[in-house]
């Protein structure tokens, strides 16, 4: 019931919209995310980090994630986001994911190009999907630090090379946004974008989407991005929202109702989201 995340990117890059993937963390995300996804029938990815499997625990968020699309009949992906475990994603996909993200982006050219392909050849013969990333963005992502001087912008030619010598059905690319929030305003490098999709036919991704305007995602998506990923927004509506419930009731105690309006925030900003993928209906 977890699907890959292929055909709904492939039909995307077809139609010239793009999927959000939201990054999950507790009961209340992956509620929130599922429900108004299926409201607006929107494709969605529901994106995890190592930390948040950790937290969580695999099996719990595995069956979670699959008692949700079955009992609300509503097919989803449930993703890894930014693993670098190559044992560790095995056994998720034996667990039964089936979208994968291996970041090995860290290493050097043909590292990067040797642990990927080895990924690529055990996800497909359990069909799930793999997206990985060559460039490395700046910012925070839970374990994840790159400070900005070792983030770097991905090349063109590489990248053509980069993904016909691994096999993989996604890319993420490095055009200027960062994990996290923005100080300024973020620069994204729309020329490099397009010469990327030039080179390259597999559907690209935009990391570290919080904090961009609306109207330089949609360009972007208008050059190709198929994914968009968020988790900052996510995290601080839902904080916000809390800290502003226990502000006005400070004897709140149950979870049940406290948690109300955080997923009422959390819900305006995928609402937002999907919106401005173009994804709603697309299901
Ligand atoms: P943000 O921190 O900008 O939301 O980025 C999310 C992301 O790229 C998850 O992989
Ligand atoms: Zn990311
Ligand atoms: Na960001």
């Amino acid at each position: 019931y977890l699907i890959s995340s292929q055909e709904m990117l492939k039909k995307a890059q077809r139609e010239n919209y793009a999927v959000p993937a939201f990054n999950i963390h507790n009961l209340e995300t992956i509620q929130v995310v599922i429900d108004t996804a299926k409201q607006m029938q929107s494709p969605v990815i529901l994106a995890a980090t190592p930390s948040t499997y950790r937290y969580a625990g695999t099996e719990y968020l595995i069956n979670i994630c699959k008692t949700a699309a079955q009992t609300k009949h509503f097919p989803f992906a449930l993703h890894l986001d930014h693993h670098e475990d190559i044992k560790d994603i095995q056994a998720k996909i034996e667990a039964g994911i089936r979208s994968i993200m291996i970041d090995a982006s860290h290493h050097p050219f043909e590292e990067n190009i040797n642990i990927v392909r080895k990924m690529v050849e055990f996800s497909h013969k359990f069909n799930a999907s793999v997206e990985a990333e060559l460039g490395r963005l700046g910012g925070q992502e839970d374990d994840l630090i790159v400070d900005n001087k070792d983030s770097a912008f991905t090349d063109p030619s590489a990248a053509k090379e980069y993904v016909e010598r691994t096999g993989i059905d996604s890319l993420a690319v490095a055009i200027g946004s960062a994990h996290g929030m923005y100080k300024g305003e973020p620069k994204l490098d729309f020329e490099r974008l397009a010469k990327i999709r030039d080179k390259v036919d597999i559907p690209l991704v935009l990391h570290g989407a919080s904090g961009i305007p609306d109207a330089m995602v949609k360009k972007s998506i208008s050059l190709g991005i198929c994914k968009v990923n968020v988790a900052t927004e996510l995290k601080i509506a839902f904080s916000d929202a809390l800290k502003q419930d226990f502000k006005i009731n400070p004897d709140a105690n149950d979870p049940r109702h406290y948690m109300q309006p955080a997923k009422l925030a959390m819900a305006k900003i995928i609402e937002d989201k999907i919106r401005i993928c173009g994804s709603a209906g697309k299901l």
